[in-house]
C-alpha cells in the first residue's frame, strides 16, 4: 500500500505532534492509518460466512485470538525488553502493553467526564489482557486483575465485553460500527452473551460495565498525546501492587503475569 507521508503526518496533528510520539506509538498510528485506508476502500461489510472462510486460511501467522505478545504485527514480532525482578503494573504498561493507546484514551475520556476512580481504573485496564489472549477478553481480563482491584473494577472489566454487543440509548451507547467489520454484518451475539446481557440488565451493578463501554471508543483524536501519568495516583489508591512483584505473589492469576513476562517459554 502506498502511503502519502504528508497526509499521514497531518492526520496525526502535524509534525510537532508526531515528534512527541515514541517509535512504538508511531508504528501503532501507522498501522491504524493503513487499516483505515483499507477499510474505507472496501465499501461492503464482510458476512459471518466470509469471515469464517478467511479463518480457513491456515497459512496465517497466528490465529486471530492469539494475544498481541504471541503474534506478529506488521509482519514482525514485537521486541520485548526483559522485565524487572519485581514487576509493577506500570512496568507491564511500559514493557509489555505499550503503546496501549486505546486503553489510555478510554481512561482519559473517563477522567475528563468525571467518572468514579474505580471506573477510570477499569477503563485503563479493560483490554490489556488482549496482549495475552483475545477471545472472551472480558472474562480473562477480570480474572487477571481480580486479586488486585476493587470488586466494582473487575466486575466492569468482566462484563464490558458482553455489553459492547448491546446498544443502550439511555446511556447513548450504540452498536459499534467496527463490529460489522470484525464480526460480520449479519452477526448475532451467541446465546451465552444474550443470557449474560439479560442477567446484567437486572443487576444492581449494570451501570459499571456500561460506563466502560461508553468510554470504549475507537474513533479517537490521534493527535492527542496520552500517557499513563494522570493515572499513577489512581493506580496507587486502588491497585494492590504485591511486594514480591506481579507474577511472584502466588495469587490466583500469578501464572498469567508470568506468561506475559516470558511469552517465549515453550511449556
Ligand atoms: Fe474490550
Ligand atoms: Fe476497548
Amino acid at each position: 500500500m502506498e502511503i502519502d507521508r504528508r497526509v499521514f503526518v497531518s492526520s496525526l496533528g502535524g509534525a510537532a505532534a508526531v515528534a512527541l510520539l515514541t517509535p512504538d506509538q508511531k508504528a501503532d498510528a501507522l498501522e491504524h492509518y493503513m487499516e483505515e485506508q483499507l477499510s474505507s476502500a472496501e465499501d461492503e461489510y464482510p458476512t459471518v460466512a466470509s469471515l469464517e472462510a478467511a479463518n480457513q486460511d491456515l497459512t496465517r501467522p497466528a490465529r486471530r485470538g492469539a494475544g498481541g505478545l504471541f503474534s506478529q504485527r506488521n509482519g514482525k514480532l514485537k521486541k520485548l525488553p526483559p522485565m524487572p525482578e519485581k514487576p509493577t503494573l506500570l512496568d507491564f504498561y511500559k514493557f509489555r502493553f505499550a503503546p496501549a493507546n486505546h486503553v489510555l484514551q478510554s481512561a482519559t475520556r473517563a477522567l475528563q467526564t468525571g467518572m468514579r476512580e474505580e471506573i477510570i481504573l477499569a477503563c485503563l485496564l479493560h483490554d490489556v489482557v488482549s496482549n495475552l489472549i483475545r477471545p472472551d477478553h472480558g472474562w480473562w481480563g477480570a480474572q487477571l486483575f481480580e486479586p488486585y482491584v476493587p470488586e466494582i473494577t473487575s466486575f466492569a472489566i468482566r462484563y464490558h465485553q458482553t455489553l459492547r454487543f448491546f446498544p443502550d440509548t439511555e446511556y447513548g451507547y450504540e452498536y459499534p460500527e467496527s463490529y460489522f467489520r470484525i464480526f460480520g454484518e449479519d452477526y448475532v451475539p451467541e446465546p451465552y452473551l444474550e443470557r449474560t446481557h439479560k442477567w446484567l440488565k437486572n443487576h444492581k451493578w449494570y451501570e459499571h460495565p456500561r460506563l466502560v463501554t461508553v468510554n470504549d471508543l475507537y474513533s479517537f483524536d490521534r493527535s492527542a498525546v496520552v500517557t499513563i501519568d494522570p493515572f499513577v495516583d489512581i493506580i496507587g489508591r486502588h491497585f494492590k501492587q504485591p511486594e514480591e512483584g506481579l507474577g511472584w505473589d502466588n495469587s490466583p492469576s500469578s501464572h498469567m503475569w508470568r506468561t506475559m513476562i516470558w511469552p517465549d517459554r515453550r511449556l
